[in-house]
């Protein structure tokens, strides 16, 4: 076999957990290889909400999504993602079954509009809190930009702060690379009595930005 780069571990993990008929999140559609990958996967009875802060970005998926005929499969949502859970009806909440953020920058964009600690740890916060257990957060990580540190740091301790009982943390990452390659980690709620969750979902609420 061949060990996957980030990206491609977190399409194997969606491709193990998402069927047609699904509803998913793109966090950060960015260029949009995600969210067709996304939408390729649950059409054609099934749909995809993909947000990017960046209008760039929502024309530059949206111009992917139509070459490849999958834009009806989409919703893009030019907002931050932690408003998610917020703009799906509730019947879509409860048939969520897979959500992937990728930070950093839009490529080829300006490199300054970068994910950020506050709506990213808002946003896995909220998913875990109002999709149903076992529904996979993953988050492809990356060193090296501006920022990047203390994002990666954010994302590190809510891991650690998590408590097992609660959400299983999966780290996958190839090591002893030259360079420093992305790394995934990714979140699983296990049940619904999370009470420890629903005290960081409110101890962190004052990072949300807008309502
Ligand atoms: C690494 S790129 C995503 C790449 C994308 N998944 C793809 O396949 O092309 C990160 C994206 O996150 C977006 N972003 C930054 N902050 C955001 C936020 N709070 N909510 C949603 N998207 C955000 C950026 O505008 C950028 O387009």
């Amino acid at each position: 076999m061949t060990l996957p780069k980030a990206v491609a571990f977190a399409h194997w993990m969606i491709a193990q957990n998402v069927r047609p008929g699904d509803t998913v999140i793109d966090a950060t559609c960015g260029n949009g290889g995600d969210t067709a990958f996304l939408a390729d996967t649950v059409s054609p009875s099934g749909h995809v909400h993909a947000f990017d802060v960046q209008s760039e970005a929502i024309q530059a998926t949206y111009d992917r999504l139509q070459k490849k005929s999958l834009e009806p499969y989409v919703t893009l949502h030019h907002c931050s993602h932690e408003y998610a859970a917020s703009v799906l009806t509730e019947a879509e909440r409860t048939n969520v079954r897979a959500a992937v953020f990728n930070l950093g920058y839009l490529p080829g964009s300006d490199k300054k509009i970068v994910t950020s600690p506050s709506s990213t740890i808002a946003a896995v916060l909220s998913y875990l809190h109002t999709f149903p257990p076992d529904v996979p957060v993953i988050v492809v990580i990356y060193h090296g930009h501006p920022g990047s540190n203390a994002e990666r740091a954010a994302v590190e301790n809510l891991a650690a702060e998590l408590p097992e009982q609660e959400v299983r943390v999966l780290r996958y990452s190839l090591e002893f690379q030259e360079k420093t390659p992305p790394y995934v980690l990714t979140f699983e709620k296990t049940g619904n009595d999370t009470p420890h969750l629903s005290k960081l979902v409110q101890a962190y609420s004052h990072l949300s930005t807008k309502g």
